[in-house]
């Protein structure tokens, strides 16, 4: 059975996406009988790193314990907020502060939103990101607009057959090249 970790990309107080992450554990579960880590950058409070961790002396616990749930992962989703078009700097900060961890490693993204676009422009930024450090990027995506109506605080999502059917398009894949690097 592969192993997946997902990470929670938003640190806001009150933030949303995170709804999506939980739905995301769920469908795993109840789908693949996958128990999906979650990675929440919220909980893990990493500082503002001025370094990678490979050169860090005194590496904060919170970077290696990411990366080693990143190494031993099999397939990544990364669920992020849109911000100002980007992606949030607590994500940045992450990727950044890692290295040889996602060369060739299976990630799919899913991108979520409070407006109506569902953070399409953040797939520019974050693929173009992960392509530099050599990930695997799943070529098919999962996009939330409106999430404070389309799903519940705990994951719940409002219409299950939509969000099942599109979320089965990036598992597969994710899977599938999760296999396939096993
Ligand atoms: C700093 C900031 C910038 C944002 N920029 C965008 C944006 O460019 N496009 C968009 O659709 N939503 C934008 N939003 C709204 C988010 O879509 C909204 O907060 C959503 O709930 C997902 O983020 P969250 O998980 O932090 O709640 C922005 C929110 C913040 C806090």
């Amino acid at each position: 059975m592969q192993k997946i970790t997902i990470i929670s990309s938003s640190v806001r107080q009150g933030r949303m996406s995170n709804r999506v992450a939980l739905y995301f554990k769920n469908y795993l579960k109840e789908n693949h009988q996958i128990n999906a880590g979650i990675i929440d950058l919220q909980e893990m409070s990493l500082p503002l790193l001025n370094e990678r961790l490979k050169y860090l002396e005194n590496p904060p616990t919170a970077l290696l314990r990411i990366s080693e749930e990143i190494k031993n992962a099999d397939g990544v989703l990364i669920v992020t907020p849109e911000y100002n078009g980007g992606y949030p700097a607590a994500l940045k900060n992450m990727i950044d502060g890692l290295g040889e961890e996602w060369y060739r490693k299976p990630v799919a993204i899913a991108t979520v939103s409070s407006g109506a676009f569902g953070a399409s422009q953040v797939l520019t930024s974050l693929g173009f990101t992960l392509w530099k450090l050599k990930a695997l990027l799943v070529p098919s995506f999962f996009q939330v607009a409106k999430v404070q109506e389309s799903f519940t605080e705990h994951g719940s999502p409002v219409d299950k057959s939509i969000s099942d059917k599109n979320a089965a398009n990036i598992i597969k894949e994710l899977l599938w090249l999760a296999t396939i690097t096993k």
